[in-house]
């Protein structure tokens, strides 16, 4: 059988992974495209770093040529640029596409989707919201033929885990992110995370897929978690609370036609409340959905290999449809809806 052929730009926490379990799992991986999968390069930016795990022959600086021997791109370097260069550069040279890039989604989708679909190739980024649960083809896909009235959840890990530390263990909260950047949680820039940028681009991407309409990030209301002092844990807790950073995404006004608020902010949820038992970096995502009803997903929402899982998920989607000789079902993200108002009340 034709190999494919995998470019990986970014063998970081999540690209390492993704390497690792390329290489452990080839013979299932073949099995399950129905072709083998060839890691033909892994770009860096400094090719004499040492890489643990990675075969030293792949590592190349020359990513237009990586870019023309590859069938699929997988980008997981994080942040715009040089990172939507490559995916456009990729498009443009006829390869599939899978990301986790959920800031570069976030502020360049459209032109990201409409790119792929001008090319006929596809665009997968599963990894992109809540790590390894499942929720982007749940959304865009399971409930395409559904009206989707909410969504609410915790999307971000390293929040969650912090907020979770100072809880339960009293933990400080700088000790806290510091924790969670070890473990392989947080952004490059953990500002990304305890500012709620992070989860602002994920509530944006969810809003937009589940309302079938543009969600500029400008537009959502963002408030992260830096100021919560450990006073206000505790005033939490005897209160039977605990304090979560919670993504908001929903129709307002009479029957759901008035816009869509979309919004990030600490929030204090009850003890009984299912969200409060998430913990650590797991997230947790409520869909309300008109003819489903209501819809949950929970799972590990941040680290290297859980969102490798997804990864992986999304380079088996894309490299079965290149064995075919072709491209997944075109999702239109966004059709001829007009754009409604975003209100952040
Ligand atoms: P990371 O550990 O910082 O790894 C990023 C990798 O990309 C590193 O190998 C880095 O190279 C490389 N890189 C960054 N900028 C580059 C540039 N300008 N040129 C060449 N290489 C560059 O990040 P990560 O946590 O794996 O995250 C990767 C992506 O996955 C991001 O989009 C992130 O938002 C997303 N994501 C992460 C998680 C998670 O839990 N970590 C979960 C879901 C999604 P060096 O080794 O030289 O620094
Ligand atoms: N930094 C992100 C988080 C990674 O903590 O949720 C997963 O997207």
């Amino acid at each position: 059988d034709t190999p494919v052929k995998i470019a990986l730009f970014g063998p970081g926490t999540v690209g390492s992974q993704v390497a690792r379990l390329l290489t452990e799992q080839s013979a299932d991986l073949a099995s399950r495209v129905g072709a083998p999968l060839e890691v033909v390069g892994v770009y860096v930016r400094d090719i004499g770093k040492d890489r643990v795990g990675l075969d030293p022959a792949l590592l190349t600086d020359d990513a237009d040529a990586l870019i023309a021997k590859a069938d699929v791109v997988v980008e997981l370097m994080g942040g715009i640029e040089p990172a939507k260069s490559i995916i456009l550069k990729a498009i443009a040279a006829g390869a599939g596409v899978v990301t986790a890039n959920k800031a570069l989604l976030a502020a360049h989708g459209p032109e990201l989707y409409e790119a792929a679909d001008a090319a006929n190739v596809d665009l997968y980024f599963e990894a992109a919201v809540a790590g390894a649960i499942p929720i982007i083809r749940p959304v865009r896909e399971s409930l395409a033929g559904d009206h989707v009235r909410r969504i609410l959840g915790i999307v971000n890990g390293t929040t969650n885990y912090v907020l979770d530390e100072m809880t339960a263990r009293g933990l400080d909260y700088e000790v806290a992110v510091k924790q969670a950047q070890d473990l392989g949680y947080a952004e490059a820039d953990p500002s990304a995370d305890v500012d709620g940028f992070d989860a602002a681009a994920k509530a944006a991407i969810l809003a937009s897929l589940a309302f079938h309409q543009r969600v500029p990030l400008g537009d959502v209301y963002r408030e992260g978690i830096s100021a919560i002092t450990a006073a206000d844990v505790a005033a939490a807790t005897d209160s039977g609370h605990v304090i979560k950073l919670l993504a908001i995404a929903e129709r307002t006004g009479e029957g759901g036609d008035g816009g869509v608020s979309v919004r990030v902010h600490p929030a204090l949820v009850p003890l009984s409340h299912p969200l409060a038992s998430v913990h650590g970096a797991y997230n947790a995502v409520f869909v309300e959905a008109e003819a489903a009803g209501d819809l949950m997903f929970y799972g590990q929402g941040a680290g290297g290999t859980p969102t490798a899982s997804a990864v992986l998920g999304d380079v088996v989607s894309v490299a079965r449809h290149i064995a075919r000789g072709g491209r997944g079902p075109r999702e239109s993200h966004y059709g001829d809806l007009p754009v409604l108002p975003i209100s952040a009340s």
